[in-house]
This record gives structure tokens, C-alpha cells and sequence, in this order.
């Protein structure tokens, strides 16, 4: 039995060597006879992150009965692409910490870590060619573009106070949740899904996705920093618009809504302006309705899961909806 509050080791536990040969692939297709490449791989893969998109390629696999191997490369090719992402996106958000350390860029400067990224990235594509399954070499570069596209429309919407609800859902759609959608997509092509299973099973990563990254943007204002392994109020210093604050210079009060406004058009804010903004924020409630918002995907997600017939993977599955919801890193 799992236990009440889900954690990832627990769900883990029937896909546990699966997981472990994820990491052994990573580590061989990742090695590389040019040093730098090989030492930044090293770096990037001997401390495991969630490898929440992995699990979620596999257990949907598994939900349809899937008997091969090749989820495990699958596996491995979606966290390279989830890697070269957050190694491009520490560099676009000025992020110095990773996972409790150094992000790539803090340690070895921007141009390396681009081209890291870049190679993480292609090597990625390069090898879905070598598969069975020439719809996956799609997906793989479908969902590369959507996140990029999700990536530059939220740089491109920084600092901008009239930011709306939707404007913010499509740019975590596209950047977050396509890739979990994308994972499970794939494990339904290798679970040779019906076009209605692989529908319900993309819907299932979309919404999925979409509670992750609200929970994100949750945690960047009320999390901890060294659970989390990374910076907190990053996305304010970084004048991201995230719901919190769509939610507040929304529904605030006048005086609070114009305080918001002036703070966040300081070009540098002050660690007392960030409180300010915070204060503010809890005080509107607006921490609440993205919980509940996200709850609300949460909850999408395992009523779509909830269509397949009853297994320990689906179970999983359900339980990682519930996870991603409630995790404090
Ligand atoms: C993290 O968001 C970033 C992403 C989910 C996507 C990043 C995508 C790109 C940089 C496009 C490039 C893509 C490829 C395939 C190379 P966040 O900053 O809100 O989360 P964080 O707090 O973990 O940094
Ligand atoms: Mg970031």
C-alpha cells in the first residue's frame, strides 16, 4: 500500500529498475570522447533530478502493455531534451542554481553551455532516427518547437503588467506541459495505443504539465529555497508575469493594484520591494486560487487516467497527478 501523501519513491517502486537503466542509458549515450562534453554529461547526469517525464513514458507505456525495451531509450531521449531546456532556460532566466548546485551556465559560462545544450538537444533527435518508430522523431521535434515558441512568447511578455489569465495558460502549455504530454504520447505509440487511448493519454500529460508548472510558479513565491535546489522570487526579479500576480493586479484592491504595478516597474527591485510584493500578494488570496487552479488540472488528469482499467500503473499514474500537485520541490 502507498502511502497517504504520495512520494516519488513510493510511486516509483514497480518501475524502480526501469528507472535505474534510464540512468545507465543516460550516462552511456551521454558519453563522449570530447572532454568538455563528457565532463558537463557527467555533471548533468550523476545527480538525478525527478525524472518525473521518464516515469510518465514508461508507466503509460506499461498501462497499455507494452513488453519491449525501447521505452527506456524513449525515456532517455525525452530527459535529454527536458535537460538541454532547462540548461537554455537557466541562461535566459539569470538562474545560478540547479537542483541544489550550479546551474551549467554559472559553471562553465553561457557560450559552453548553449552549445551544450544544443548538443543535448540534437543528439537527442539524432538518435530517435536510429528507432523503430519514425512517428516519434516527430513528436520529438514537434514539441521541441511548441516549447521554444512557449519560451519566447514568455520573454516576450515579461514586465508586461496587462499579461491576462490565457496569455499565461498557452505559455506553460507550450513550454511545460507539451513535453509531458509529448512523453506520454510516446509511450502510447509503444503501447500501440488507439487513436482515442493515445488522445486520453496526451490529455492526461497535458493536464498534467499544466499542474507542474503552476505549482512551479507556486513555489517560486512561497517555497524553500534549498528544498527546492533553486532560487526563490526568481521569476519577480526576472519580471515574469505568473498567475500569483495576474491573479492580484487583477482582483486587488485599487491601492494594492497600483502598489503592484509601481514595484514591479522599478528596474531593480529591492529584496523589501519583493516582501512588499509578496505581503501583497498573500494578503489577495491569489496564492490560494493558483493552488486551486492547479488542483483543478490535478484533478483532470486522473479522471482521464481513471478511463483505463484498473493496474498498479495507472494507480501510478494517478498518484503522480496527485504529487505534482502537493510536492514542495
Ligand atoms: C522552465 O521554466 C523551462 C521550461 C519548462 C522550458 C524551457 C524551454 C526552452 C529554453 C526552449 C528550448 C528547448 C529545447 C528543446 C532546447 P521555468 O523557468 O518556469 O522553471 P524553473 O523555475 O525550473 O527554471
Ligand atoms: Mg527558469
Amino acid at each position: 500500500m502507498l502511502a497517504e501523501r504520495p512520494d516519488l519513491s513510493g510511486l516509483y517502486n514497480h518501475i524502480r529498475d526501469e528507472l535505474d537503466r534510464v540512468e545507465e542509458s543516460l550516462k552511456m549515450l551521454s558519453s563522449s570522447a570530447n572532454p568538455l562534453i563528457a565532463e558537463i554529461s557527467r555533471y548533468l547526469f550523476q545527480k538525478k533530478g525527478k525524472r518525473i517525464r521518464p516515469a510518465l513514458l514508461i508507466l503509460c507505456s506499461k498501462l497499455l502493455r507494452y513488453r519491449g525495451d525501447d521505452h527506456i531509450f524513449m525515456a532517455a531521449l525525452i530527459e535529454f531534451i527536458h535537460t538541454a531546456s532547462l540548461i537554455h532556460d537557466d541562461i535566459i532566466d539569470n538562474a545560478d542554481r540547479r537542483r541544489g548546485r550550479d546551474s551549467v551556465h554559472t559553471r562553465w559560462g553561457p557560450n559552453i553551455s548553449v552549445l551544450l545544450g544544443d548538443y543535448l538537444y540534437i543528439k537527442s533527435i539524432g538518435l530517435s532516427l536510429e528507432s523503430d518508430y519514425p512517428g516519434v522523431v516527430r513528436i520529438l521535434t514537434d514539441v521541441s518547437s511548441r516549447m521554444i515558441d512557449g519560451e519566447l512568447t514568455e520573454y516576450s511578455l515579461s514586465g508586461h503588467l496587462d499579461t491576462a489569465e490565457p496569455d499565461y495558460l498557452e505559455v506553460i502549455n507550450k513550454k511545460t506541459a507539451s513535453l509531458f504530454a509529448a512523453a506520454c504520447q510516446i509511450g502510447a505509440v509503444l503501447g500501440e495505443a488507439t487513436p482515442e487511448q493515445e488522445r486520453l493519454l496526451v490529455d492526461y500529460g497535458r493536464n498534467l504539465g499544466l499542474t507542474f508548472q503552476m505549482i512551479d510558479d507556486l513555489l517560486d513565491f512561497q517555497g524553500d529555497e534549498d528544498e527546492l535546489g533553486k532560487p526563490v522570487l526568481s521569476d519577480l526579479s526576472e519580471g515574469r508575469i505568473t498567475l500569483p500576480l495576474i491573479y492580484a493586479l487583477r482582483t486587488g484592491r485599487p491601492a494594492n493594484r497600483r502598489r503592484l504595478q509601481a514595484l514591479m516597474r522599478k528596474k531593480a527591485q529591492s529584496r523589501e520591494s519583493r516582501k512588499e510584493i509578496l505581503e501583497i500578494i498573500r494578503g489577495n488570496g491569489a496564492l490560494d486560487y493558483t493552488y486551486r487552479k492547479a488542483e483543478g488540472f490535478s484533478l483532470r488528469a486522473r479522471g482521464l487516467v481513471s478511463l483505463f482499467p484498473d493496474s498498479a500503473h495507472r494507480e501510478a499514474l494517478s498518484l503522480l497527478a496527485e504529487f505534482v500537485l502537493i510536492r514542495s520541490r
